[in-house]
């Protein structure tokens, strides 16, 4: 039987589960794929540290060169995170012939481009199945199930920590404050969440999406993005008086030769399945010419289902499947002011009055409530307008910004 021989580059959450799968369901992928994967080296800081998993004929070294040099391995997986090291690593390992799997977010939003080159030039091959969505087996989908149809936009909630913050907040009447600290307890926020609530690990993920549906090679800069760190119980009972939920979403959509991706929190109608992506799941609705809408809810992080994905690349790597070109589209980022939303913005700040004189020399708006230090506004603006907003509220007052989606299914 043909072995296939594996390196990890880290064993944290991810890894671990990595050394699970492989280990239970060792048998399983034999009679499916007919090949033996076997874990030979796995990178670590720390060689003295327990672990969770049984590493039985597996040697752990600290040294990346033990691995990135050893001819015998034919697969390389990054899971330790970082973008810099993690690169240069990759880069390494492909030049060196080795097939290369990462669940790292960051680096394929900020490198995927550079990596899919290097991987063509070498003849290897790169799957960052788990970098998107955790579990949900999406990327894999867009390549195969929507070969032959055409996309034009996907809505997803795919940041498990903010989803988590947000429904707490809701389900149990909570601050953010109070939310945010429920999260890291259990677990799912990390003690520095800034990544995940200002929207960035999502504008990384819808990066990624929109580069695989639609063939372009956008950057986390060209997503206009923000977060939910400035929410207030106060937004989520308007979402509630109105039908709606409020919830972090990533859009992506192709209109003509144009494509548009922002990452904002929007309110949607309750009775919508991305509105009833609740706690830290994620979800995603695909719109496209043949199948129509379809809609994917899965866990979007985890041990076992990030390392569900990361095996998954790995035995298509193995038995040669979705090794198909991706077709290379010159789409244009959508200029601001083509994109036209109608928008939710409340104001606290001691200024109020200037404040709103500004805003009326600035855009058009209704006042939903007004008090002395705090304001709503509902509007109808272009994407430019709202830049301007932003950067000029942004030194002067706490806002809350939110967008409606309230067409959306
Ligand atoms: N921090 C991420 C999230 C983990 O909350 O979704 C999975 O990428």
């Amino acid at each position: 039987m043909e072995k296939v021989t594996i390196a990890l580059l880290g064993l944290g959450t991810v890894g671990s589960g990595v050394v699970d799968i492989l280990k239970t369901q060792r048998e399983k992928l034999k009679k499916t794929t007919g090949k033996e994967f076997v874990i030979k080296k796995i990178l670590v800081n720390n060689l003295h540290k327990k672990r969770r998993v049984d590493l039985t004929g597996i040697s752990l070294t600290n040294q990346a060169q033990d691995i990135l040099k050893d001819r015998k391995i034919d697969v390389v997986i990054e899971v330790m995170g970082t973008v810099d090291v993690a690169k240069a690593y990759l880069k390494e390992a492909l030049v060196n012939h080795k097939d290369v799997i990462t669940a790292n977010k960051d680096l394929i939003a900020q490198a995927g481009p550079e990596l899919e080159l290097l991987a063509q030039k070498t003849g290897q091959k790169l799957y960052y199945e788990a970098a998107v969505a955790g579990g949900i087996p999406i990327l894999r989908t867009l390549k195969t199930a929507y070969l032959a149809d055409e996309i034009t936009r996907i809505d997803g909630i795919v940041n498990g920590t903010s989803n988590f913050i947000l429904t707490a907040m809701q389900a149990d009447r909570l601050s953010y404050q109070a939310a945010l600290n429920k999260a890291q307890e259990l677990g799912f926020a990390e003690s520095n969440p800034v990544n995940d609530v200002a929207g960035f690990d999502a504008a990384y993920k819808m990066v990624i999406l929109t580069n695989q549906a639609f063939g372009t090679q956008l950057k986390a800069t060209d997503v206009f993005t923000q977060g939910i760190s400035q929410v207030d119980l106060e937004d989520i009972l308007f979402a509630e008086r109105m039908g709606l939920k409020l919830k972090l979403i990533g859009t992506t959509q192709k209109l003509g030769s144009q494509v548009a991706v922002a990452v904002m929190p929007a309110f949607l109608a309750a009775d919508t399945r991305l509105a009833q992506v609740d706690n830290e799941n994620n979800g995603l609705g695909i719109v496209s010419r043949n199948l129509g809408h379809m809609f994917f809810y899965g866990p979007g992080a985890g041990s076992l289902p990030t390392a569900n994905s990361v095996v998954s690349d790995l035995v298509d790597i193995a038995t040669n499947k979705n090794g198909l070109a991706k077709v290379q589209t010159p789409l244009a980022k959508m200029a601001d002011n083509e994109i036209e939303q109608k928008y939710y913005l409340r104001l606290s700040s001691k200024n109020l009055a200037d404040i709103l004189a500004w805003l009326e020399k600035t855009v058009p708006f209704k006042v939903v409530s007004q008090t002395e230090k705090r304001l709503v506004v509902i509007g109808t603006w272009k994407q430019n307008e709202v830049k301007v907003l932003t950067q000029t509220l942004g030194t002067k007052s706490n806002y809350f910004l939110a967008r409606f989606l309230t067409e959306e299914k």
